[in-house]
């Protein structure tokens, strides 16, 4: 393990099978969405080396060393990591809000920096960001997924019998129990569109794209439920980050 050890009630050390197991389902969302746009959006990786940030079990980023990719490291919380991984895949117990304390990261460069739906776990977002933007190398970029805020608040909002805006712009720490283990409560602090934007800015990324990523029409006739599930609640959001060069010159001059 590196950096922080993990609290044993950190609810990742108890949820990451549930998760995974939700995910490897053919009807999951992230099989038939996210995943699919995720990659769209990474483009071609052959050669270049990848960093995954709550990697979870590692799958995904096994999966772009088998198709080409270069020395790659994920790195997650939870440790509950695939035991059978390509050669030039790394997987590292640790926090990612002390990423530039851990070992296996320093003085590495990478081609890709990936937060794929583990950036809201950041104790400080913008520090966790800076450090991963010092690690990208020339010309490197991040890709960087979060769910719609606005998904939170239409379920905050049914809840608790108030207004869309209500729970949108309410800046009070909510919980809830996750869909992957209902036994398991998640505790978030409300983000909106402008909060995650700011984040970005306040690191020295800008957004090259951004993207909201649908069902494909075929997957919503096979899968109806899933198709009533983001109609309602949107989905994800995918950004596509780099460093502002200028930010980029007003570090080295200090
Ligand atoms: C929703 S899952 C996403 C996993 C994977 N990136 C994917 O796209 O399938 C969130 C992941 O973030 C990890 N995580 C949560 N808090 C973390 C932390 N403080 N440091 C590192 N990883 C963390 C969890 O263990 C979990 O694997």
């Amino acid at each position: 393990m590196s950096a922080a050890t993990p609290d044993p009630d950190q609810p990742w050390a108890r949820l990451a099978p549930d998760y995974e197991q939700a995910r490897a389902k053919e009807d999951s969302l992230d099989r038939l969405v996210e995943w699919p746009a995720q990659r769209e959006l990474l483009g071609d990786v052959t050669g270049r080396s990848v960093l995954d940030v709550g990697c979870g079990n590692g799958g995904k980023l096994a999966e772009l060393v088998r198709d080409g990719a270069g020395p790659s490291v994920g790195v997650d919380i939870s440790g509950n990591f695939l035991t059978a991984r390509p050669s030039g895949l790394q997987l590292v117990q640790g926090d990612l809000s002390e990423l530039d304390s851990i070992r296996e990261l320093s003085g590495r460069r990478f081609d890709r920096v990936l937060f794929l739906q583990s950036f809201g776990y950041a104790f400080d977002p913008v520090r966790t960001l800076e450090a991963a933007r010092a690690m990208l190398a020339d010309d490197g970029f991040i890709v960087l997924t979060r769910t719609q805020p606005i998904r939170y608040a239409i379920e905050r909002a049914e809840q608790n019998g108030t207004s869309l805006g209500e729970e949108y712009f309410s800046s009070a720490t909510f919980s809830y129990k996750s869909g992957w283990n209902d036994r398991i409560t998640l505790t978030k602090r409300p983000y909106t569109i402008s909060d995650l934007i700011n984040v970005f800015s306040a690191a020295g990324l800008w957004i090259e794209t951004a993207i909201e990523p649908q069902l494909p029409e075929d997957a919503g006739r096979r899968y109806p439920h899933k198709q009533a599930w983001m109609n309602k609640y949107l989905g994800i959001l995918i950004f596509k980050l780099r460093p502002r060069p200028e930010h980029h010159d007003e570090r080295t001059r200090l």
